[in-house]
């Protein structure tokens, strides 16, 4: 049996026999004497292993090249060299599958845009290697978090007929004949399609995770969502993770608390668990990452009520590229401001206008405001959005009237405030923008193993 590079030097034991089997990262050889660094993905350096001329195929071992995958035998062993405790002195070096010099992951560095065109291979780099291990061990903390907190995870519908976010965003599920579907009064007669109705993938779970809330009380989602929205920036993907909590008997604050203790958490968690790739971000991606991660996980957040937010970008004297005025949305731009200048760390803005936000939020009492939140960091901008929900059903009627939601298909909806409502709320977090926030990463192309943007589905 093979063991991972990372639990062998883990095990500190000198002069054991092992076995380890990886990629070749790099091969060096003189005077009789070959250096592999050897690499399974368990770790960021892997590890150097020492192979002489006793080899029987030690010609063949000079020769490697870069990428080829390897089997190794031999003792693990103090190192001389500078920057690594042990190394394997080997007994066998087997070759299992051979590279040339034309695999594209040379030694040289290369630009996270070549690397995206080559999307197979770039997990087997440096800088991806610790992109991805991050990612799952932060979806393990995840579920560890609302595992201690006694939370329900849920597993919410890819497939839906409700555009939670009302913002038109769902790519279309049918098996319709899209060349010639059947028509009814000039338009598709969806009535036909697989669903009698016409279907989308989920731009959220939230609607289908307070069904829930107002039965086990607190409960949260993790899983894939999907939005058509047609913005080619670094922070938006076609296709992303969100995690929704949602918690029944709870307000704007209490939703607010529960942000912040499961980002700190999470900060914290990635310090502990997750320490040489951090340190790697930190080198080779964002100097200071470190600390700017060390501050947040013991910092209390700013909370800013939307209409002083506007009154602070007003005053800023900057000149923006998009208008700043009481009722508009935030812009990415406005955003980071918030959170880089005037805060100069993570800030909730809340009580946005009811306008710019979706159906189902809470209304305030001053009538043109809604319980809503965001949570705004450094680098990123948005990196939560969640509200309290109304769960008055004369109001939540009203409002969709307002917007020219149809009551019909919400039944279900409207019928959780008709028995036994509550005050509820919860929020989501975009587990992509909350891995480029720990990783300094900047484009969210590059915390996806295979991303999805407009007009790109290739790999
Ligand atoms: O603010 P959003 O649209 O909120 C909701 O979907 C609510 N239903 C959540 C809730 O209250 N349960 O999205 C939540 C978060 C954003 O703050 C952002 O981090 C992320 O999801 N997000 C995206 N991430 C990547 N690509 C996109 N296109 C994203 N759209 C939203
Ligand atoms: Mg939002």
């Amino acid at each position: 049996m093979r063991i991972r590079i990372d639990t062998l030097l883990k095990s500190t034991v000198a002069n054991e026999d092992c076995r380890i089997a990886g990629w070749v990262r790099s091969v060096r050889h003189s005077k009789g004497v070959a250096f592999i660094v050897v690499n399974d993905g368990s770790n960021l350096a892997g590890i150097q292993v020492v192979a002489d001329q006793t080899l029987t195929n030690f010609e063949e071992v000079c020769g490697l090249g870069t990428g080829s995958a390897l089997q190794v035998e031999g003792a693990l062993v103090a190192s001389p060299a500078a920057g690594q405790a042990f190394e394997i002195q080997a007994h066998s070096v087997h070759v299992i599958g051979a590279s040339d010099d034309s695999y594209p992951l040379q030694k040289k560095r290369h630009s996270f845009e070549f690397l995206r065109s080559i999307a197979h291979l770039r997990p087997r780099s440096n800088t991806f290697g610790a992109v991805f291990r991050l990612r799952s061990r932060l979806a393990q903390a995840v579920h560890q978090f609302f595992i201690q907190k006694n939370f329900l995870y849920v597993h919410t519908p890819i497939i839906t007929a409700s555009d939670c976010e009302g913002a038109g965003e769902l790519f279309r599920v049918s098996t319709l004949d899209a060349a010639m579907p059947p028509m009814l009064d000039g338009s598709p007669d969806f009535s036909q399609d697989f669903f009698g109705q016409k279907t989308g993938l989920t731009v959220s779970g939230q609607l289908e995770g307070e069904l829930f809330a107002l039965a086990f009380g607190d409960i949260y989602t993790f899983g894939p969502t999907f939005r058509a929205e047609n913005s080619n920036t670094a922070r938006h993907a076609s296709e992303f993770w969100m995690i929704e909590p949602e918690m029944a008997f709870a307000d704007l604050a209490d939703d607010a608390d529960l942000a912040e203790e499961f980002i700190t958490y999470l900060c914290r968690f990635a310090l502990e668990e997750c320490t040489d790739d951090m340190a790697f971000f930190d080198r080779q991606i964002e100097h200071g990452l470190l600390e700017r991660i060390r501050n947040v996980s013991e910092a209390s957040f700013a909370r800013i009520d939307y209409t002083d937010a506007i009154g602070r970008l007003e005053r800023s004297g900057v000149t923006f590229s998009y208008p700043v005025e009481w009722g508009l949305d935030l812009q990415t731009e406005h955003e980071r401001y918030l959170s880089e200048q005037v805060v100069g760390g993570p800030v909730f803005i809340t009580n946005y206008p009811k306008e710019i936000k979706a159906f189902y939020m809470r209304q305030n009492d001053d009538g043109r405001t809604v319980a809503a939140m965001d949570l705004l960091v450094p680098k990123v901008g948005e990196i939560i959005g969640g509200s309290q929900r109304e769960e008055r059903l004369d109001l939540l009627d009203a409002r969709m009237s307002e917007l020219g939601i149809a009551q019909e298909p919400l039944w279900w909806y409207r019928d959780s405030r008709r028995w036994g409502s509550c005050p509820h709320a919860g929020f989501g977090l975009g587990f992509e923008r909350l891995v480029m926030y720990l990783s300094g990463m900047e484009n969210i192309r590059d915390v996806i193993p295979f991303p999805r943007t407009p007009r790109h589905c290739e790999f």
